[in-house]
């Protein structure tokens, strides 16, 4: 007997954003209400077929396609909660010392770290634009997630993370005016809570 993983979706106290309307949030919530949906019956389904202690030759094309979509549907889950957790109506205004001084020593300055982070979401496609964190080295680094499984990097610490499918702005801005819904989402941006997933290691900026 195996004992499929179930996640329980999170609920997130986050109404009155500038320029995200709540319309936008509670059609948004139950989009990532689907993903944990979607990971519980895929969990559920992979066990079922496991339950017997082997895979079945007959079996191992439903169970391919099952397991092939939990990239997809984990990362959906994941990066959802990630981003609805770095929000809040209004932001907490400036970011805290520890991430400029991290953005200063990978990227020269923290301007040109946002340059880059909102450059990254301005990108055509359908996805994610994700600053990480190596925890090796402390270096804060920005990247394009193709869907939400393609472009993560194993290992890496998301520290700010932000939704760019067009789910994420499409009831309040065209789809050509996503650098407006970017700028919103810089007004919302919790520095506080990129703060508490940055790890000990930052590296100093240059002398
Ligand atoms: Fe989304």
């Amino acid at each position: 007997m195996v004992e499929a993983t179930t996640y329980k979706p999170r609920k997130f106290n986050l109404t009155g954003l500038n320029g995200i309307s709540d319309k936008t949030l509670a059609m948004h919530f139950k989009l990532y209400e689907g993903y944990v949906k979607s990971v519980n019956e895929l969990n559920e389904k992979i066990a079922d077929t496991l339950s017997d202690g082997k895979v079945d030759k007959e079996e191992f094309p439903a169970y391919s396609e099952l397991t092939r979509r939990l990239g997809f549907e984990y990362n959906g889950m994941v990066l959802h909660e990630y981003y609805f957790q770095n929000l809040k109506s209004h932001g907490s205004g400036a970011p805290d010392k520890a991430f400029s001084k991290a953005a200063e020593s990978s990227f020269g300055s923290f301007e040109t770290w946002k340059t880059d982070f909102a450059g990254v979401g301005k990108m055509r496609g359908v996805g994610w634009a994700i600053c990480y964190q190596n925890p090796a080295n402390g270096k804060i680094s920005n990247h394009w997630i193709t869907l939400h499984e393609i472009g993560n990097v194993s290992g890496f610490t998301p520290i700010l993370v932000m939704d760019v499918w067009e789910h994420a702005f499409i009831l309040d801005y065209a789809p050509a005016d996503r650098p407006k819904y970017i700028d919103a989402f810089f007004s919302n941006v919790d520095w506080s809570a990129i703060q508490s997933r940055l790890g000990k290691k930052v590296v100093e900026p240059a002398a």
